[in-house]
């Protein structure tokens, strides 16, 4: 009976076949290739036709019997390799809790900035606004208005840098800028500031201007081709000396310490009058004299003044009804003075190494 021994190699040969498929489209091409309509078992069932009916109860039992045992190995293999894959998957997106994690890198305020927000917060807590004006600036802004006369040294194109006016027919040129009024220029100090103010204010005024200035210096230890300035202003009627000298004294204090004492030296600016500059005592030797503040024991932190008349009427401000004072601060110095620094440079160079330790 040679069918019925086809039909148990038939089993044998279906398991290796089955048992070596490795992946689910091998084992689908056997599946196929056994039970598919051209398949092996499907062909052998159909040669029953040509048994007696005595063989044909024997051998259909059989067939039956190697069918579903195909079946079943083969179903047996399909849940196997399912589960597999499926193991594979979960252990590739395996994900350790435990471990520690990726610690987000978080910056902070630039030092210049901070100590910018300080000022701002020691000014604003006595009732002070907080200005702003333009970077680029005419001259009238910058020098005229603020009385300073049209050969002050610090016009010429050798102390400003002029932004040149390309308007056509424009003769715009370094050695002619002293006599121009509207030329354009990266604004050399924040006391213009004090100008765009009093034109767009009535008194009482009280405000603080921080912002960027540029002068053509080449960067030494001491010294920025740009940097920053913290202007401040009072125009109100009977403001004296006195306020002047209460109000920087708080500032300085604020800033430095309550131990350290303040300087007013006189001085000379064309748009304050009188005009004085203002030292602390020096923090490191504490007014003995040390390296630091030069064996003076003072270290130079301001300027300041009463704001000249004629500044008070360049904006339309009655100088016999009102009064100020002004004062120019640089915040590069004052970070320099309080943590330090021996270099001014080493603010603008990004290096984290030294800005992370602020
Ligand atoms: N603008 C001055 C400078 O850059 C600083 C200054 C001095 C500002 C006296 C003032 C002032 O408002 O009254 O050197």
């Amino acid at each position: 009976m040679s069918l019925l021994d086809d039909l148990r190699q038939l089993e044998v040969r279906a398991r290796q076949l089955i048992a070596s498929a490795e992946t689910q489209e091998k084992l689908e091409e056997a599946r196929v290739a056994l039970l598919g309509r051209k398949g092996e078992l499907t062909g052998m069932m159909r040669m029953m036709g040509q048994l007696t009916p005595e063989e044909r109860p024997q051998v259909g039992k059989c067939a039956n019997e190697v069918r579903s045992a195909v079946e079943q190995v083969l179903s047996e293999r399909m849940a196997a390799m399912k589960q597999a894959a499926q193991e594979r998957k979960l252990a590739a997106e395996a994900l350790d809790i435990t471990l520690p994690g990726v610690r987000p890198h978080l910056g902070h305020q630039h030092l210049i900035s901070q100590i910018i927000e300080e000022i701002e917060d020691v000014f604003c807590s006595i009732g002070y606004t907080v200005e702003s004006g333009p970077q680029v600036e005419t001259s009238y802004y910058n020098f005229t208005a603020l009385n300073a006369p049209m050969d002050h040294p610090s016009r010429s194109a050798r102390d400003t840098f002029y932004v040149l006016d390309l308007a056509p027919g424009s003769v715009a040129h370094p050695e002619v800028h002293a006599q121009g009024e509207s030329d354009v220029l990266l604004r050399t100090q924040t006391s213009g500031v004090q100008i765009h103010t009093m034109e767009t204010q009535t008194p009482p005024i009280y405000m603080i201007a921080p912002g960027r200035v540029y002068r053509p210096d080449t960067a030494d230890a001491s010294h920025l081709p740009q940097f920053n300035q913290v202007e401040g202003l009072v125009v109100d009627k009977g403001i004296s000396f006195a306020d002047l000298k209460g109000t920087l004294d708080y500032f300085v204090r604020s800033m430095f310490g309550k131990d350290r004492r303040t300087r007013y030296r006189p001085h000379f600016f064309p748009f304050t009058e009188p005009s004085c500059e203002i030292d602390v005592s020096c923090g490191v030797c504490h007014g003995e004299g040390c390296s630091f503040c030069k064996h003076s024991g003072w270290i130079e932190i301001l300027g300041a003044g009463m704001v000249d008349p004629n500044v008070l009427v360049n904006c339309g401000i009655d100088p016999e009804l009102y009064s100020g004072f002004a004062f120019g601060a640089g915040v590069e110095r004052i970070a320099a003075l309080r943590y330090d620094l021996p270099d001014l440079r080493t603010l603008m160079t990004g290096d984290m190494r030294f800005l992370a330790q602020f």
